[in-house]
């Protein structure tokens, strides 16, 4: 489905069987543009028209992949949902039909329905590629991907070696799921998850993985920690008591993080919830990712606009 016959990107959908030589291979280029090697073709999209089509609040995802369709000289289309006929009753594929009506050929897809990217990515034009930029809890392929890149860079390539921590809301987390899918693919040598019982899936999600609720046991002798956001309303539902018993738990603080190995890495896709899930002498400390991982994200989402689109 998000293939081509030949096995070229048609749509990014999922990192869920994407072949490892095609999910390096877009590391790879997103690494060039990092370097500053990947401006061979500075207008590779001029004249392609691709639109944000968020159904969901976001920074980061939106506001990237505005960049790098951007800097690839592409005409970007910034939907808004609270301002559309969305807001009228029209549908999330209405909507899309008439976008591509308008010659867009490039969506970029947020929506709070697990699977709604790929019904899209379905309905459109042949020629119409959907990036799926978060779907329900289901994935967030390019979120997995930036991740891949920031760890490749701080740890090897050699993830075989590599002990990771992905810590909190694992169950309702589409960050969680594409990472396990990556991780998984480029043959990491341990997972830890860990969170508190009620936000731990109790599917095959964790196939694999060490799996437990002591969060300093987790940490010991890891080489990155994955945080994850603690999705407030999961208080409200009850699965959790309060945010200092979180925090106590589950917060990344200055003394816990010694537990891990001393050049462990800590990565969070924001937005973090300060003093809840991490502390900020963490997430402003030497050995966070955080702002790394956001210009990765420019990276990566340019080698995937290049290999849909160009
Ligand atoms: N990491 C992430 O998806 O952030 P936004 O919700 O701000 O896009």
């Amino acid at each position: 489905m998000q293939t081509h016959d030949d096995g070229r990107l048609r749509h990014l959908l999922t990192l869920e069987g994407l072949p490892r030589a095609t999910l390096v291979a877009l590391l790879d280029r997103a690494q060039a543009f990092v370097d500053g090697q990947g401006a061979a073709d500075p207008r590779a999209l001029a004249g392609s028209a691709v639109c944000t089509l968020f159904f969901e609040p976001s920074t980061r995802t939106r506001l990237s992949f505005q960049r790098a369709a951007q800097r690839l000289a592409a005409d970007v289309l910034d939907f808004d949902a609270s301002t559309s006929s969305t807001s009228k009753g029209e549908t999330a594929l209405d909507t899309l039909r008439n976008i591509e009506a308008m010659g867009v050929r490039g969506f970029i897809v947020r929506h709070h329905a697990d699977g709604a990217a790929a019904a899209l990515a379905t309905a459109a034009q042949p020629g119409t590629a959907v990036v799926n930029a978060g779907d329900g809890r289901s994935a967030h392929p390019t979120q997995g991907l930036l991740d891949m890149l920031t760890l490749r860079q701080a740890k090897g390539a050699d993830f075989a070696r590599l002990k990771v921590a992905i810590v909190g809301d694992i169950r309702h987390s589409r960050v969680a799921r594409s990472d396990l899918h990556a991780l998984r693919t480029l043959g990491i040598g341990e997972i830890r998850a860990c969170g508190p019982r009620a936000l731990l899936p109790d599917d095959d999600t964790l196939a694999g993985c060490m799996v437990g609720d002591d969060f300093d046991a987790a940490l010991d002798g890891v080489d990155a920690v994955m945080m994850l956001r603690l999705q407030r309303e999961r208080m409200v539902e009850g699965l959790v008591p309060s945010l200092e018993v979180y925090h106590r738990d589950f917060g990344l603080t200055h003394a816990r993080l010694l537990r891990a190995a001393p050049d462990a890495v800590v990565l969070h896709p924001g937005p973090m919830n300060r003093g809840v899930e991490i502390d900020d002498a963490v997430a402003d400390g030497a050995q966070s990712l955080i702002l790394r991982q956001v210009s990765n994200g420019v990276a990566v989402r340019m080698a995937v606009l290049e290999a849909l689109l160009a």
